[in-house]
C-alpha cells in the first residue's frame, strides 16, 4: 500500500480518485429477472475514509455504441473540438459524449434547436406540432422515453454543429450508491451491491449509464473508476449497545450489511434485526448465506423475510413489520434506532405508513399521536432512511 503523507491530494466530489475494481460478481442467481451485483472497489492508497452509511461516488463513462450512434447521427468523427460550459479549454465532441456530458434526459430545448437548425419542410412541421403548447403533456412523454440519439434519428436532416448540439445536453453526473462494507474491517475497501438497470422503451433496449459501466465495461484491477466518499447523515448510533431495526428490500440491503459487520467488529451488545425482502428466495436472496451464517452464530437476534413472487399474492417488508408489530413495537420502545434502505417511491412509503400503523394499534395513540410520534423518532434520529 503507498504511503499517505501530508502532501497526497486529497479526493473528494471535485477531484475523485481513479480506482480499481477487484471483483465483479452476481448475487442474483440463475433464473433471477435481475442482475444484481456485489463489486469490491479498492481504494487502497487514497486516503479515503468512511464510516458506515456513507456512500460511494461514481463518475460513469457512457457506453462507446452510444456515443457512436450519436456522433454518426450528428455526421461528425468525435475529433471535432468542442467547449463545455464553465470549461476554459477545447476538448473533442468524443470525450465529451463519452465522460463529461449525459445522452439521456432530453429537453424541449433540443427540440427547439433542431427546428431553428434548418430542417426540411416535413420535419420542420413535425416539430412545431410537437411544440405547441396545447401538446405539453405528449411532449413531455415523448421525451420521457427517448434519449437524445432517438431525437436525432426522428427529426433529420437538422444542421446542428457539434458546438449548437452539446449546449442542449446537461452535464453527467456521479451516481451514489450505499457502502455494503464496515470500514473496521475493510479499510482499503468499499463493497458495493447494484441493481444493474436495463429496460426497454421506444423500441429500444436501454442501459443504466453507471450500472453498466461498472459492470459491463470496467475491467478488474485498472485504475480506471472515478469515486469519492460522499459522506451521509445515515449511520450507526455511537451506543453500541443500542438495538438496531434494519428494513432494507432488494439493494437496500447494502447498508445494513456494513452495519452487522462493523457491530460484530466492535463486539457490539445491541440487539439486531434484519427486515429483508426480493422477488425470490431461490434467486434473489442477496448475501442470504451471509446473513444465515449470522443468525445460526447469534450475531444477528432475527431476520425476517419477505419474498414477492414466490406465491400469487405479493409479500412485502412492510407486511413483515405488521406481523410481527408487538415486539418491533416493544423494540422501539426499548431505545431500538429503526433504519430504511432502498427504494423511495414505493417500499419507503408503505413502510412509514406501517410505523404509523404500529404506534397506533401498539401504542394506543390517535393518528396525530402517532404522526408526532414518529417525528420525534426522527428528531432524536432513531429513525433514519437512505432511501432512492
Ligand atoms: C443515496 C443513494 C444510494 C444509492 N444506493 C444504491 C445501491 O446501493 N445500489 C443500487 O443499485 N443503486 C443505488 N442507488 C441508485 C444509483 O445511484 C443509480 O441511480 C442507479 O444505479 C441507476 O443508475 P444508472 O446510471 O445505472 O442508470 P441511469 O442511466 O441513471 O438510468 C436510470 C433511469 O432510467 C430510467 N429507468 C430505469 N428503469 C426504467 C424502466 N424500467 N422504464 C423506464 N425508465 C426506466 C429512469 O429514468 C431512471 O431514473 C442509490 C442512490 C442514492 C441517491
Ligand atoms: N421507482 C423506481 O424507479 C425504482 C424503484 C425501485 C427500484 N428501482 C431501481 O430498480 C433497481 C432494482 O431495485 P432493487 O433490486 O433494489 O429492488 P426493488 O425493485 O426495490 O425490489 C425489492 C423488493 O421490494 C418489493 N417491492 C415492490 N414494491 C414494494 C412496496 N411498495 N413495498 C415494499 N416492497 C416493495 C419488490 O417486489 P415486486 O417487484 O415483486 O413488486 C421486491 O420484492 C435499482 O436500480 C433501483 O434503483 C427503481
Amino acid at each position: 500500500m503507498s504511503e499517505i503523507s501530508e502532501n497526497s491530494p486529497v479526493y473528494d466530489k471535485k477531484n475523485p480518485f481513479l480506482a480499481c475494481l477487484r471483483e465483479n460478481r452476481l448475487l442474483s442467481k440463475e433464473g433471477s429477472i435481475k442482475d444484481t451485483r456485489h463489486f469490491v472497489v479498492d481504494i487502497a492508497g487514497s486516503g479515503l475514509v468512511y464510516t458506515c452509511g456513507d456512500s460511494l461516488g461514481v463518475y460513469p463513462t457512457n457506453n462507446s455504441e452510444c456515443v457512436q450512434e450519436l456522433l454518426d447521427a450528428l455526421g461528425a468523427s468525435g475529433e471535432e473540438m468542442v467547449r463545455l460550459p464553465k470549461d476554459e479549454e477545447d476538448i473533442s465532441l468524443r470525450e465529451a459524449l463519452s465522460h463529461r456530458l449525459s445522452l439521456a434526459q432530453p429537453t424541449k430545448k433540443i427540440m427547439k434547436a433542431l427546428l431553428e437548425s434548418g430542417v426540411d419542410g416535413e420535419t420542420k412541421s413535425a416539430l412545431e406540432a410537437k411544440l405547441v403548447p396545447e401538446n405539453n403533456e405528449s411532449t413531455k412523454e415523448y421525451l420521457e422515453n427517448r434519449e437524445f440519439a432517438d431525437l436525432l434519428l426522428d427529426f433529420p436532416g437538422a444542421r446542428l454543429s457539434p458546438q449548437e448540439f452539446i449546449v442542449n445536453l446537461r452535464k453527467l453526473m456521479p451516481r451514489l450508491y450505499s457502502i455494503a462494507s464496515s470500514p473496521t474491517v475493510y479499510p482499503s475497501d468499499v463493497h458495493l451491491t447494484i441493481a444493474v438497470v436495463r429496460y426497454h422503451t421506444n423500441g429500444r433496449d436501454r442501459l443504466g449509464v453507471c450500472s453498466t459501466f461498472l459492470a459491463e465495461r470496467a475491467p478488474l484491477a485498472e485504475s480506471i473508476v472515478p469515486v469519492f466518499v460522499a459522506k451521509s447523515h445515515f449511520g450507526l448510533p455511537e451506543d453500541d449497545s443500542a438495538d438496531l431495526i434494519m428494513v432494507g428490500p432488494g439493494t437496500g440491503i447494502a447498508p445494513f450489511r456494513a452495519f452487522l459487520q462493523e457491530r460484530i467488529a466492535r463486539g457490539g451488545s445491541g440487539r439486531s434485526w434484519v427486515f429483508f425482502g426480493d422477488q425470490h428466495h431461490d434467486t434473489d436472496y442477496l448475501y442470504g448465506e451471509e446473513f444465515e451464517k449470522y443468525l445460526a452464530e447469534g450475531q444477528l437476534d432475527r431476520l425476517d423475510l419477505a419474498w414477492s413472487r414466490d406465491q400469487d399474492y405479493k409479500i412485502y417488508v412492510q407486511d413483515k413489520l405488521l406481523e410481527n408489530a408487538a415486539e418491533v413495537w416493544k423494540w422501539l420502545q426499548g431505545g431500538a434506532y429503526f433504519y430504511v434502505c432502498g427504494d423511495a417511491k414505493r417500499m419507503a412509503k408503505d413502510v412509514n405508513a406501517a410505523l404509523h400503523k404500529i404506534a397506533q394499534e401498539h401504542g394506543g395513540m390517535s393518528e396525530e399521536e402517532a404522526i408526532a410520534w414518529v417525528k420525534a423518532l426522527k428528531k432524536e434520529k432513531r429513525y433514519q432512511r437512505d432511501v432512492y
